[in-house]
């Protein structure tokens, strides 16, 4: 557990995008995709938890069209800077998207892994009309899962970085922006 007596944003190195910077950027990714399914098509935004669960929360007050909102629950990194590799499917049941235009939205994309698999078991489980993805962030680092994504925020650089959803260990995800922490943090909390 983290201590209590700093407010969260001391813990950070630097801040790489703050919150207007990123609530700007959402409302443009908003409108491109209004403007991309404005005709018609039944759109369900599926957010893959925990990470994507606030992105979700911006992205949809900013499509200007009927959305519903669901969710898949899988953990790849569990709490930990490395990925494991392994993706975990949380959830028995798949999102009910038969027939609707789906967009599946995570926080980042890093290997690739985590929203290959979850577009894939969408794929082959479920029968969406369409199929699309959003990222908040994406690393620049080569993937080790073959993946398209359909809208991004920004492009990172390949360093571990918290807020907005993002997480060490649990905890960091209300943070307003994303930022680099303090090795001093990862190190008391390791
Ligand atoms: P991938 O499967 O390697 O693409 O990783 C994607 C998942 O790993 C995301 O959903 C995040 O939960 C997590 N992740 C990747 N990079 C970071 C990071 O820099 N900070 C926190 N979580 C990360
Ligand atoms: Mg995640």
């Amino acid at each position: 557990m983290i201590a209590r007596s700093l407010s969260l944003e001391d813990h950070l190195e630097r801040i790489l995008f703050d919150q207007t910077t990123i609530r700007t950027r959402i409302a443009e990714m908003g409108a491109q995709i209004t403007s991309d399914f404005s005709d018609g098509g039944e759109l369900t935004v599926v957010a893959v938890l925990q990470g994507g669960i606030l992105f979700l929360a911006d992205l949809v007050r900013e499509i200007r069209l009927p959305v519903r909102m669901d969710s898949v629950s899988v953990a790849s990194y569990h709490g930990e800077r490395q990925s494991s590799g392994r993706v975990d499917f949380h959830q028995r049941d798949l999102p009910d998207i038969d027939g609707r235009d789906v967009i599946v939205v995570d926080d980042i994309l890093d290997s690739g892994r985590t929203l290959s698999a979850v577009m894939g078991r969408l794929r082959e489980e479920r029968n969406p009309r369409t199929l699309r993805s959003a990222v908040l962030l994406s690393k620049k680092v080569p993937r080790a899962a073959p993946i398209h994504v359909d809208y991004v925020g920004f492009e990172v650089e390949d360093e571990f970085v918290v807020g907005y959803g993002l997480d060490y260990r649990g905890e960091y995800r209300n943070l307003s922006m994303i930022g680099v922490l303090k090795h001093e943090w990862i190190e008391r909390t390791s």
